[in-house]
């Protein structure tokens, strides 16, 4: 059965129809890699990916199950997605790593935190700075640790390195691809063709609200 699987899926929103009739089927430990000119729905795609916004047609089945029926809460701790536009709140880092032991009432693992800190070349140090003072790269790692700290078990990637340079990309790439080895499924939004071809094992191309190709890549 497919871990996640859309029927017929259409999005409209103010007279538009920005996705229209889309099937598609992901697997377990897929790693997809989807391309597509800018305005094309993409980001949409993501966003009806974890109940962020309900199809207005058709299905999407999580386990066989309509998405619809299930907690959004809970799918979204199960599917995690990665904005275009990495968004932080209050104050710190810090409040920002914190957040997914809150929501699970737990205690913050800092031992964790600094752990995946490092593994972004970034140390304990930045957990007091100042959100408003980082840098866009800075923002986009640290929302991605956030998104990480719970393993997901489907990871939503919206251009999740477009303001990082090569050496961060790559470092970014890595771990994403360690934890596709360990089973998570990524869908990957890129506009970097040679990044959509590294580590993905299918290649979607979104036009105009529909799939317009897929590529089997190994
Ligand atoms: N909430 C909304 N209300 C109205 N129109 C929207 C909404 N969200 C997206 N759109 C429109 O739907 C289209 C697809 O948007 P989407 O963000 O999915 O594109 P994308 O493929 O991710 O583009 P990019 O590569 O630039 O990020 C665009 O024309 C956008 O303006
Ligand atoms: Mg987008």
């Amino acid at each position: 059965m497919a871990q996640i699987a859309f029927q017929n899926v259409s999005y409209r929103r103010g007279g538009k129809e920005i996705v229209k009739n889309l099937s598609a089927e992901f697997a377990p430990g897929d790693f997809v890699s989807i391309v597509g000119p800018s305005g094309s729905g993409k980001s949409t795609f993501l966003r009806l990916c974890c109940h962020l916004i309900s199809p207005t047609g058709g299905k999407i089945l999580f386990h066989g199950k309509d998405m619809l029926r299930e907690n959004p809460i809970e799918i979204r701790k199960k599917i995690r997605y990665c904005f275009q536009e990495p968004v932080l709140w209050g104050n710190t880092v810090e409040d920002n790593v914190a957040f997914p032991y809150r929501i699970r009432n737990r205690k913050a693992d800092r031992e964790k935190i600094v752990s995946l800190l490092s593994r972004f070349h970034m140390d304990e140090s930045c957990l007091t700075h100042d959100v408003k003072s980082l840098s866009g790269g800075e923002k986009q790692r640290i929302a991605l640790v956030r998104t990480l700290l719970f393993e997901p078990e489907v990871l939503l990637l919206d251009e999740a390195t477009s303001a990082l340079d090569a050496d961060n990309a790559e470092l970014v790439e890595k771990e994403i691809y360690r934890l596709n080895q360990k089973g998570v499924t990524v869908l990957w939004v890129t506009h970097n063709d040679a990044q959509s071809r590294k580590y993905a094992n299918r290649l979607l191309t979104i036009e105009n609200g529909q799939i317009q190709s897929r590529e089997e890549l190994k």
